[in-house]
């Protein structure tokens, strides 16, 4: 099943999700998420995005052909805790399905640890960095109630602030499917 995508302004993007009990069944809603990134081509999506509130991220950097390395990044994290964060900081410029058509740089750390549950509920630990360092921390904000604008400077929040309040009230352009807060 493919999830219509909730747009920027809408509350749930704002909300710290909540865990996850223990030994859930995610299979079809894993699989259901992994099919609405792919079709909006996201190389990453959080539960929240598809108007769940709840600790689940999925990524798919095997797209991502230019990258190295990135053809095992195909990966659902559940429950996931961001152990660190170091490294030299450098900018990318990042998009959101949650914020179509509006890319700008955004400072991150280099590299990051994280713990989280496989779609086994198999708990890991591991690290990443470059690309795959940068799509963890943007959907582990998701999973927080943030958003890649917030690290945008007040100028720069002043200049979007027209084409935000668009997206807000579906005023977009996008090939895939969204869901706005007033309509929801
Ligand atoms: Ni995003």
């Amino acid at each position: 099943m493919i999830y219509p995508i909730v747009m920027y302004g809408d509350p749930v993007l704002r909300q710290k999700a909540k865990e996850i009990e223990k030994g859930t069944d995610l299979t079809q809603l894993i699989e259901d998420m992994y099919e609405t990134m792919h079709t909006a081509q996201g190389i990453g999506l959080a539960a929240p995005q598809i108007g769940k509130s709840i600790r689940l991220f999925v990524v798919d950097g095997t797209v991502l052909e230019k990258e190295e390395g990135m053809e095992d990044f195909k990966k659902a994290f559940i429950n996931p805790v961001l152990v660190e964060e170091v490294g030299q900081p450098w900018e990318f410029e990042e998009g959101c399905l949650s914020i179509p058509n509006i890319r700008e740089n955004v400072s991150r750390k280099a590299q990051v640890r994280i713990r989280y549950f496989d779609e086994n509920w198999n708990q890991k630990e591991e690290s990443f960095d470059g690309m795959k360092a940068r799509i963890i921390q943007h959907e582990y904000d998701h999973i927080e109630g943030k958003l890649f604008i917030d690290y945008l400077s007040p100028l720069k929040k002043k200049l979007l602030k027209g084409k935000l309040t668009d997206i807000s009230k579906g005023e977009v352009d996008t090939e895939y499917r969204i869901a706005v807060a007033t309509k929801r």
